[in-house]
């Protein structure tokens, strides 16, 4: 009799056994399902939200310095619309434009450089002969003029000279 009891309980313990390695697998499971969401979770937001607020940020850089380029632009533009405004007057030499223009303004109007605009050919000559030989002294004109031919010195002159006539053509 006994012996059944214990071979029952014995049955019973085994099926207990069983049931609860069973049940541990289960939760084993379980757990790990549960352990891949919440991986899951940390991923998700992790790289939706990391490139979104990069990517956000990128964006507002971009506007900004699309906006920049576009105020950039636009100054450029103004200078550019100024600049031909004065020099669609009429056309002057690469010669003056390159090595003088800068100074004195694209027609001869005066920046830095005094208004040239008016003088004759013999009084710009003079000046210009003036400064390279160091008898006018200043520095910028003589720096420029020290290595010019005084063939463009002369074309130079003559041009400067006409700038009166064509700029009073130019607003007839
Ligand atoms: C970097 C600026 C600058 C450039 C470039 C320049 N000049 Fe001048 N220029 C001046 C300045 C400043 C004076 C005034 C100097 C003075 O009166 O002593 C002047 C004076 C003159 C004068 C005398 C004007 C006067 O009222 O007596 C003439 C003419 C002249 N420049 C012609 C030229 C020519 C032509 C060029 C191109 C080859 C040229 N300049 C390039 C700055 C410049």
């Amino acid at each position: 009799m006994i012996r059944h009891v214990i071979a029952a309980i014995a049955t019973l313990l085994a099926i207990w056994a069983v049931v609860f390695m069973m049940e541990l697998d289960r939760k084993a499971e379980r757990f790990k399902q549960i352990q891949e969401i919440i991986e899951k979770t940390k991923e998700v937001p992790m790289q939706v939200s990391t490139p979104s607020l990069s990517q956000q940020a990128t964006e507002q850089m971009e506007e900004t310095k699309a906006k920049e380029a576009e105020d950039e632009a636009a100054k450029k533009l103004k200078t550019l619309k100024e600049r031909a405004g004065s020099a669609m007057a009429f056309k002057v030499s690469p010669l003056y434009k390159q090595k003088c223009s800068s100074c004195h303004g694209v027609n001869g109007e005066g920046i830095i450089g005094p208004k040239l605009i008016g003088k004759s050919e013999a009084e710009v000559y003079d000046a210009l002969m003036g400064f390279k030989s160091g008898k006018r002294k200043n520095y910028v004109m003589y720096g420029l003029l020290s290595k010019m031919s005084d063939e463009n010195i002369e074309a130079l002159s003559k041009e400067i000279g006409t700038f009166k006539e064509k700029l009073d053509a130019s607003k007839e």
